[in-house]
């Protein structure tokens, strides 16, 4: 089989922004207010997959959905707006300076009544979370050594038939990067290991963005 995929040039990237995502004014303005906050806005997740995540939440008739990682609140507002009619997201993160930006942006986007924050490392929130109320999809993103244990967390507190989006799987292509033993590398190859061999889900990893791998619950 010839190689199949793409190279993106910056072009051609933003051809598929242009084409794949349509980001309405409160996220252009939410990803302009992020630019500000320097370097860490890289964290913020890319248009396309954004677009891509309310599709997928539409489409799967999501109605709870969980966030580890909320930083300035585009991922959430993409998820929030996918939820079904009486839908909720519970999204966690650290950092409350990025907390106030993103309650900011939910409100202009007006998901906030369906958006439930917590402030706080995102495994101590999430081990507290009962097992009987479960979530029909869940995004990890968040701190990378914590990967394993989101990723087993998630799978706890998803119902059969739901789906775990992992986001940054190839972390700039450090994953193959022999010489890389950065403890965010290391965590993030030990879940693409575990995922790819657990027979509890079933698994696609996606080129899109910094790598995204979906790994469904049976
Ligand atoms: C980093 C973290 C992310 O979640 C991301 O999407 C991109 C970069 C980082 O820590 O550098
Ligand atoms: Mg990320």
């Amino acid at each position: 089989m010839p190689d199949k995929f793409i190279t993106l040039t910056p072009e051609l990237h933003s051809y598929v922004v242009e084409h794949g995502a349509r980001q309405d004014e409160v996220l252009r303005r939410l990803a302009a207010e992020t630019e500000e906050l320097g370097d860490i806005a890289i964290m913020q997740i890319a248009p396309e997959q954004g677009a891509f995540m309310t599709l997928l939440v539409r489409a799967m008739g999501v109605r709870r959905a969980l966030e580890l990682g909320t930083f300035t609140g585009y991922s959430a507002i993409c998820i929030a707006r996918g939820l079904a009619e009486d839908g909720t997201l519970v999204t966690c993160d650290l950092n409350g300076e990025w907390a106030q930006v993103a309650k900011r942006y939910f409100d202009e986007a007006g998901v906030a009544d369906r958006v439930d924050l917590r402030l706080g490392p995102a495994l101590e929130t999430i081990r507290e979370l009962p097992a009987d109320e479960p979530f029909d999809f869940a995004f990890i993103d968040a701190d990378k050594t914590e990967y394993p244990d989101y990723y087993e967390e998630c799978l706890r507190l998803l119902r059969p038939g739901g789906l775990i989006m992992v986001d940054n799987v190839l972390r700039s292509g450090q994953v193959l990067d022999a010489g890389n033993d950065d403890p965010r590398t290391l965590a993030t190859r030990e879940v693409n290991d575990r995922a790819i061999a657990d027979e509890r889900v079933d698994v696609a990893m996606l080129g899109v963005a910094d790598g995204i791998t979906l790994a469904l619950k049976r």
